[in-house]
């Protein structure tokens, strides 16, 4: 058989019995339960080290089956068309007779829901019947895993099985758009504010402000390497790392690039997984160069901000 397929089959032995395993997706690495469990979705929780009023993002195959759980609106029809599956994540009003689990949401009246693209992950989906509940794999405000290794480093042994999908390919996690009432940007992420925009022929913007009210979870410390990060550097500190945006011709030991020329595409992805390496280095600081605020960048420069919140 397929190695795919075998593990395939392996993480759907896992999620039937009620374990959480880890999945790959575009964004980051998530870990993942039956969302119609309670039991199991507790497992999350616990090995996250999530504090349950956070709630979690469901994962589901198709539409049909989205529709069990949520009523969906016009502005959603429209995104779904353009994103998905894609780095984009819609909260929802929850329907009464939904079957989600209330540790899912915290019981909530809301749901924010995905349709990830990586392809071992939707064949995943299709071959099980209930949707699945997956925050990002990694312990509660530290950095989200783009790679199985980045799973082993957060958690070890503690997993009973890790679907490896090789590389995350956006690298970021996905944006979260509130589509309730007037559709509002809860997390910036995957899929550009821009495109969001020219899609519902809105004018969104990013704020803070609403985020406190709807969403439990974020917090101010988030993606943290646990050393400081000083931000918008032309020069670094002898012994303190330094990321940088663009190759330069004199290179050092302690520069990382997210990129060769500016390609804010390339940093996102290359962003965790630098922040990672930094750490393991065991330099005491890390400095960042300036990261145009255009595009994913806006992304970029909110994980940055957030990380150096120690
Ligand atoms: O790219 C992603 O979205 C990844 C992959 C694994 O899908 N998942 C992810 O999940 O980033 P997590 O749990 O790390 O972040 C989900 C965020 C949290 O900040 C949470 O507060 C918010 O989504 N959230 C979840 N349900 C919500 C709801 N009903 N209303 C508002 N915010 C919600
Ligand atoms: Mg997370």
């Amino acid at each position: 058989m397929n190695k795919n397929l075998a593990n395939i089959k392996k993480s759907k032995f896992y999620l039937d019995k009620g374990c959480c395993i880890a999945i790959p997706t575009e964004t980051v690495y998530g870990l993942a339960a039956n969302a119609y469990l309670d039991s199991a979705v507790e497992k999350i929780y616990k090995l996250k080290k999530r504090p349950k009023f956070n709630p979690s993002i469901v994962h589901y195959s198709n539409l049909k089956q989205l529709k069990n759980d949520c009523f969906l609106n016009k502005n959603f029809f429209t995104l779904y068309k353009k994103f998905c599956p894609g780095p984009i994540t819609f909260v929802l009003k929850l329907k009464k007779n939904s079957k989600i689990s209330k540790n899912v949401n915290n019981k909530k009246k809301t749901l924010a829901v995905r349709f990830p693209k990586h392809a071992l992950t939707r064949k995943l989906l299709k071959k099980i019947n209930y949707p699945l509940a997956a925050p990002s794999a990694n312990i509660s405000s530290k950095i989200s895993p783009v790679s199985k290794n980045d799973v082993i480093d957060e958690f070890g042994k503690k997993i009973k099985f890790i679907l490896d999908g090789g590389k995350s390919k956006v690298g970021l996690e996905s944006t979260i758009i509130n589509l309730i009432k007037k559709p509002q940007i809860l997390r910036l992420g995957g899929i550009e504010t821009s495109k969001i925009n020219q899609a519902l022929k809105t004018k969104l913007k990013f704020n803070k402000k609403n985020i406190k009210i709807v969403m439990p979870g974020q917090r101010k410390v988030h993606y943290s390497p646990g050393i400081p990060i000083r931000l918008n550097v032309k020069k670094p500190k002898t012994n303190e790392a330094f990321i940088l945006i663009q190759k330069r011709k004199l290179s050092k030991n302690n520069y990382y690039y997210l990129s060769k020329k500016r390609n804010l595409k390339e940093a996102a992805k290359k962003l965790y997984e630098t922040l990672r390496l930094v750490k393991k280095e065991k330099f005491k600081s890390i400095a960042v160069e300036k990261i145009p605020n255009t595009g994913l960048g806006e992304a970029i420069n909110d994980r940055l901000i957030r990380a150096s919140k120690l």
